[in-house]
């Protein structure tokens, strides 16, 4: 048993699809979330903005004893993480290779779409891992840049005509091409999953790279003693109302109750870490 907690962090609400999935695969597990609501959106911004932030995001995460890292962002796990997990002795587990995995397994004509940041396209990450998975499967690629505004700022129900048509802008060639799979590769996206199932037609498999890879994450941590189940949230910004957005994606059960960290004064991130 190791009842080291799990960090997850992302650049705000879009890690919560990470932890929706450890929860309820590993109920007994001490998670703890990082969402950098003060700096979002990552996607946009340099690559060498992005391993600062991830530097400073995984050295918050470590001054408590972890065992592991879910790196629940598509664009940190596209341009950051080869860099800083270097540079951490715990196992940092991406949201790509595991929403690869399942996409190749889920698609029979291997047409696969693709949509995340600007980052994470012009990264070209998913596209090489689908190929080295499998070579002949044809893929198209679209950042979609405001979807991660619109999620940050609540609108992601159905009925919302702007959210509405902002997807249809962004997915109509990606659903003229044919997929029979889409790969919501930023992990803010799933929460405007029904919007965007409504769009391409149930025919269409979604999938979501943070339960994906929280999936994996259970396939190697140790667990923790039963009993231990709890989430802490931490942000950098405004608590009030990522808790109240946090609540609605969770579930609506669990009031989230967010602490304020000063993320700009983490920079080194401390190798090792106590077993607890
Ligand atoms: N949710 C993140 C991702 O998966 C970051 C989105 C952003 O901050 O631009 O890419």
């Amino acid at each position: 048993m190791d009842n080291r907690a799990i960090g997850v962090f992302d650049s705000g609400l879009g890690g919560l699809t990470a932890v929706r999935q450890l929860q309820k695969l590993m109920p007994d597990e001490h998670i703890i979330y990082f969402g950098d609501t003060g700096r979002v959106p990552y996607g946009s911004r340099s690559r060498r903005t992005i391993i600062q932030y991830t530097r400073q995001d995984t050295a918050f995460l470590l001054s408590h004893p972890l065992k592991a890292i879910v790196v629940a962002c598509g664009t940190v796990s596209s341009v950051a993480m080869g860099t800083v997990q270097q540079e951490v002795s715990v196992p940092m587990v991406g949201v790509v290779q595991p929403a690869c995995r399942r996409a190749v397994q889920e698609t029979k004509n291997r047409k696969i779409g693709i949509i995340g940041t600007k980052g994470t396209i012009q990264s070209g990450s998913y596209e090489a891992g689908l190929h080295t998975l499998n070579p002949s499967v044809q893929t198209i690629a679209r950042a979609c840049p405001l979807f991660v505004p619109l999620v940050e700022n609540g609108r992601f129900r159905t009925g919302d005509r702007v959210a509405e048509l902002v997807v249809e802008e962004y997915l109509q060639e990606i659903r003229a091409f044919g997929v029979d799979t889409l790969i919501l590769g930023c992990t803010h996206y799933p929460l405007l999953a029904d919007l965007i199932r409504a769009y391409m037609g149930d025919q269409v498999t979604l999938i979501d790279p943070g339960a994906e890879a929280a999936a994996y994450t259970k396939t190697f941590v140790e667990p923790c003693e039963p009993g231990n189940g709890r989430t802490e949230y931490y942000v950098s910004d405004d608590p009030d109302s990522f808790g109240q957005y946090a609540s609605v994606f969770l579930g609506g059960n669990e009031t989230v109750r967010a602490d304020l960290v000063d993320i700009a004064s983490y920079e080194t991130i401390r190798k090792g870490n106590q077993k607890g």
